[in-house]
């Protein structure tokens, strides 16, 4: 298959509408969209990702008025965090209508929803006229894409079109709720802090995974975010010896010459490049990455999150 890549958004619609597969940005991560009322086309997202068929898809929405076609019950606390933060990295898990077909939610009575707020997502989206599942659109098992560049090298001759955009935004996925609990539980941290939420819904929880028990978020059983190099955490870049065959990622300067370094300016900076760091370490052959540990609060709480699981594989 060739993998078309364009900047036009009428385009990239028209391959949804007949039941391709196309990966476009969205203000977290870029997502690989199919219609989600058609399960062949949601089939080929599994396919060409090599996700686990137990993983469950997020479905994308450009207005309110596509919730009703894919949840039911939607509860007061949900509708609050609609109100709030929709459009928004954020997706809720609620109990799904029976036209979503069952592959889109790995089997699941519910599904999670999400309305991004980036500008050229809401405008595909509405091209498309139908709720889009998309998962990020990397490889199953690699950092999730920020740019174009990085899709392209995961998925070129697998999926049927690429929308080029910018950079992403924010560089971590959504974070993931789960309403249909009470109080609401987060299974996904993410680029929605825990202090924006509380702000809203103050009781909200996190849901601590627990391996005796099947997972609420299945895809938090997998492999996930990590490069392919080993991947250290560190307080300070004071605790490592420079070396030429190692990367360094974190907010303080080190001393001495890494391979790669990134000095970022801010967590937001961090949280913005770290995948693509990850990437250009793995095409440079790096053995391992040192990442500097940051406070667990705002977005630094999501990217502690993700570099823990990378460090875990
Ligand atoms: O920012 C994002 O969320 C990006 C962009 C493209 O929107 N999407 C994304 O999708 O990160 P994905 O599939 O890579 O991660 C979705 C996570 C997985 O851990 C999945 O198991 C969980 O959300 N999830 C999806 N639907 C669920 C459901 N019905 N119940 C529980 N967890 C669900
Ligand atoms: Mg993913």
């Amino acid at each position: 298959m060739i993998t078309v890549l364009t900047r036009s958004i009428a385009e990239a619609a028209e391959f949804i509408r007949s039941g391709g597969i196309v990966a476009f940005p969205t203000e977290t991560v870029y997502g690989l969209g199919a219609d989600v009322f058609n399960a062949d086309a949601v089939a080929k997202i599994f396919e060409a990702k090599k996700r686990p068929a137990d993983n469950p898809l997020i479905a994308h929405v450009s207005e309110r008025g596509q919730i009703d076609m894919l949840a039911r019950d939607v509860s007061v606390d949900a509708n609050r965090l609609i109100e709030a933060f929709f459009p928004g990295p954020l997706t809720l898990v609620v109990p799904k209508t029976s036209r979503v077909p069952m592959i889109a939610t790995a089997g699941l009575e519910t599904i999670g929803v999400r309305m991004p707020s980036a500008k050229l997502a809401r405008e595909f989206l509405k091209a498309c006229g139908t709720p889009v599942a998309a998962p990020s659109a990397n490889l199953s098992g690699r950092p999730s894409p920020t740019t174009w560049q990085a899709v392209l090298e995961d998925l070129d001759g697998r999926i049927d079109c690429i929308l080029q955009g910018e950079a992403t935004d924010h560089g971590l996925e959504s974070t993931v709720v789960d309403c249909t609990v009470t109080p609401p539980a987060i299974l996904r941290l993410g680029s929605l802090s825990i202090e924006a939420l509380r702000s809203v819904v103050p009781e909200i929880g996190i849901h601590r995974q627990d391996a005796a028990i099947a997972p609420r978020s299945p895809g938090l059983r997998y492999k996930h975010y990590a490069p392919n190099a080993r991947v250290v955490l560190v307080d300070s870049p004071s605790e490592i010896g420079a070396d030429t065959g190692s990367a360094y990622i974190g907010l303080t300067e080190p001393v001495g010459e890494f391979a790669e370094t990134m000095v970022c300016g801010s967590v937001e900076d961090y949280a913005h490049t770290v995948f693509a760091f990850f990437r250009k370490c793995d095409k440079a052959g790096i053995d391992t990455i040192y990442c500097q540990m940051v406070s667990e609060s705002g977005i630094g709480a999501a990217l502690m999150d993700r570099l823990r699981r990378a460090a875990s594989h």
